[in-house]
């Protein structure tokens, strides 16, 4: 039977000419367990050129790339959207308050409190809940509400005694210029604390019942929203869903505003929060390094998605039809996830063809399905099980684990990678009692690791791609600047950041090392999305508040603030002590998790971007998550 089977083998045994789709040649492999040391090589040599992408890929891609946005930037539309943010300008790091802020990333809610206190420091406490999946599939009016119940909970941590936090007026020392709108070109800007400008266009009004009475500002939250979705933004404060990324895929959303849906809930849940901005997390992290890293120019996110954006000169934006602005720059968010979904360039193999097909939202989103963490575990289980097909892996024999769409997490790939016991040992742990494959040998495991090694290259050289493709854009390769860069694949996967300034030097030559630094911003879309709320506050509040002269080159945020009926919220004390709100959290099966100082011990992630879960960490993790809010004082670039 075994020698029938080899001669069938034999007899499919490709010639030298054939091809994978990606146009590399595939190796005279004979299906089959690698039988010596040479047959094994041979694979792992196949398995690299399949995973390769050359220097010429990547001008290719990258020049692609900058040719997309440059379309984005013209037309609504486009591929790569290049969304304006109504944001412009630079943090001087002397801003300070109190603001508050939420991120619903891919993952997880965190709400966090941010004490802006000026000399580049801040201090921070924050929750993080996980998301149930119920939520991201289900109608969103319920993750609304959701979001209020947690913020509603966090706030009344924060106020034990029932007495509503005194925001940016108690906390706020620095002084406001007249700043301008759309309509006004005079210099929007705080005086001595900010070079940042809040664009403030204002467009159709919200909600009318939000509209009947405003609630005295000091008796209000301000909070920046960063929203990690693609959102048309029609002002900072105004944004209506594109569509949905990532694993999300709730109903009653796209196309609508979710600024206002969210301060609907709010209403609803009787949480004293007003929505100051809506922030894409790309750009909370540009302006959370920023804060502390003045030369930071652009700000990306490798994690569960990934996107970048960066600075861009108002008369290259030939779209923006909104008026005139602060300054003569604007951050746009380039939501570059979406590039190539008519596949002209990125070097696709079967398999990201079937992750793709049986994705959500088939051919969409292509270069984030081959970028982040996400999809890449899924990409790997994907070759992992060609291989097991052609008899390669594990005796040809799966597990029924190992058959479940996503079961092989990213982070799983991470602690492959880093496996490096003699026989493997994590490894084994993983496939054998993680996935319950009855049992590998060395060489399986060898192949395994292969496998991830190829998947993350790849993955951190087409990001690179990227990189090159916006550094291009914004004439930055010989200024060079800094990258502030989130998300756990950056942070915790093996050798990503060195891969990532590998291709750059191959691209660029060696120097670039010098220019451009990529730089850890941990957690910085909390921070940036309080900076921007504190821009759009004060903006907002401009014609209160005494002037002073604007400084130069101040950054501004185009705000539309939505109103809030202050009947609504008069019962503030009873939203601080309101405990059915927390229970009803407890109820819905939320996760709470307090926030981990050193991120790198924050090892649940079910979408695959930090660390395998281990037993213990998980008991750890539920004592740890008691309602205790961790105050985290640093500086942003003190994290790396
Ligand atoms: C997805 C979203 C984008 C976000 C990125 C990283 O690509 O569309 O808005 O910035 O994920 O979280």
């Amino acid at each position: 039977m075994r020698s029938l089977l080899n001669r069938f083998r034999s007899s499919r045994k490709l010639s030298p000419g054939n091809t994978h789709g990606n146009g590399v040649r595939k190796l005279d492999v004979m299906d089959g367990p690698p039988k010596n040391a040479d047959e094994s090589a041979a694979i792992i040599e196949e398995l690299s050129q399949t995973f390769h992408v050359s220097l010429a890929q990547m001008k290719t891609i990258s020049e692609q790339l900058k040719k997309e946005m440059q379309k984005g930037l013209n037309q609504e539309g486009a591929t790569v959207a290049m969304i304006p943010t109504f944001v412009s300008g630079r943090p001087t790091g002397e801003e300070k308050g109190r603001y508050l802020a939420l991120d619903l990333g891919g993952t997880f809610l965190r709400v966090c409190e941010v004490d802006l206190c000026g000399n580049k420091e801040f201090k921070i406490r924050q929750k993080k809940y996980k998301v149930p999946l119920s939520l991201k599939e289900g109608d969103f009016c319920d993750l609304c509400d959701f979001i209020a119940e947690c913020l509603g909970s966090f706030i009344a941590d924060l106020n034990p005694g029932g007495s509503i936090l005194s925001t940016s007026s108690t906390h706020d020392h620095s002084t406001t210029t007249a700043g301008s709108s759309s309509s006004s070109s005079s210099s929007s800007s705080s005086s001595n604390d900010s070079t940042t400008n809040v664009n403030n266009n204002s467009n159709a009004a919200p909600s009318s019942h939000h509209e009947s009475t405003v609630q005295p500002e000091q008796d209000k939250y301000q909070l920046g929203f960063t929203f990690s979705f693609p959102v048309f933004q029609t002002s900072i404060n105004r944004g209506v869903l594109k569509q949905w990324t990532k694993g999300y895929s709730c109903t009653n959303s796209v196309h609508k505003d979710v600024v206002e849906m969210l301060q609907e809930a709010f209403l609803r849940k009787q949480v004293p929060v007003n929505i100051a901005a809506i922030v894409n997390d790309t750009v909370g992290t540009l302006m959370a390094l920023a804060y502390s890293v003045p030369e930071t120019a652009i700000g990306v996110i490798l994690g569960t998605g990934t996107n970048a954006c960066y600075y861009e000169q108002m008369k290259d934006i030939k779209k923006w039809d909104g008026g005139e602005t602060a300054t003569d720059e604007m951050v746009i968010n380039t939501e570059w996830g979406a590039f190539d979904c008519e596949r002209l360039c990125l070097p696709l193999t079967i398999h990201d063809r079937k992750v793709d097909r049986e994705s959500l939202r088939p051919r969409q989103q292509m270069f984030e399905k081959m970028i982040s963490g996400m999809y890449l575990g899924e990409i790997s289980r994907n070759v992992i099980l060609h291989l097991i097909d052609r008899h390669i892996l594990f005796d040809g024999y799966s597990s029924n684990d190992l058959n479940k769409a996503y079961c092989f997490d990213t982070s799983y790939m991470s602690s492959i990678e880093l496996d490096d016991t003699p026989d493997l040992q994590e490894t084994r742990h993983i496939l054998e009692d993680v996935l319950s494959i009855p049992s590998t040998s060395l060489t399986d495991r060898q192949l395994v690791k292969h496998v991830c090694k190829m998947v993350g290259l790849r993955a951190a050289r087409l990001s690179a791609c990227g990189l090159a493709a916006v550094l291009k854009q914004s004439n930055l390769v010989s200024a060079g600047c800094t990258i502030g860069i989130d998300g756990s694949l950056f942070e915790h996967y093996p050798d990503f950041e060195s891969n990532m300034m590998q291709a750059l030097k191959e691209l660029f030559g060696p120097y670039i090392a010098y220019k451009v630094k990529l730089s850890l911003a941990r957690d910085g879309s909390g921070l940036g999305a309080a900076i921007i709320a504190m821009l759009a506050h004060k903006n907002a509040r401009r014609g209160d508040i005494p002037t002073t002269t604007s400084s130069p080159s101040s950054t501004s945020v185009a705000e539309e603030q939505p109103q809030q009926d202050v009947q609504q919220y008069q019962k503030e004390a009873s939203v601080t002590e309101n405990h059915k709100d927390e229970k009803s959290i407890k109820e819905n099966g939320i996760q709470e998790q307090q926030e981990q100082v050193d991120t790198k011990k924050e090892i649940q992630d079910t979408n695959g971007d930090g660390k395998v879960p281990h037993q213990e960490n998980n008991q750890k993790r539920e004592q740890d998550a008691a309602d205790v809010i961790e105050e985290v004082p640093k500086k942003q670039d003190e994290t790396k």
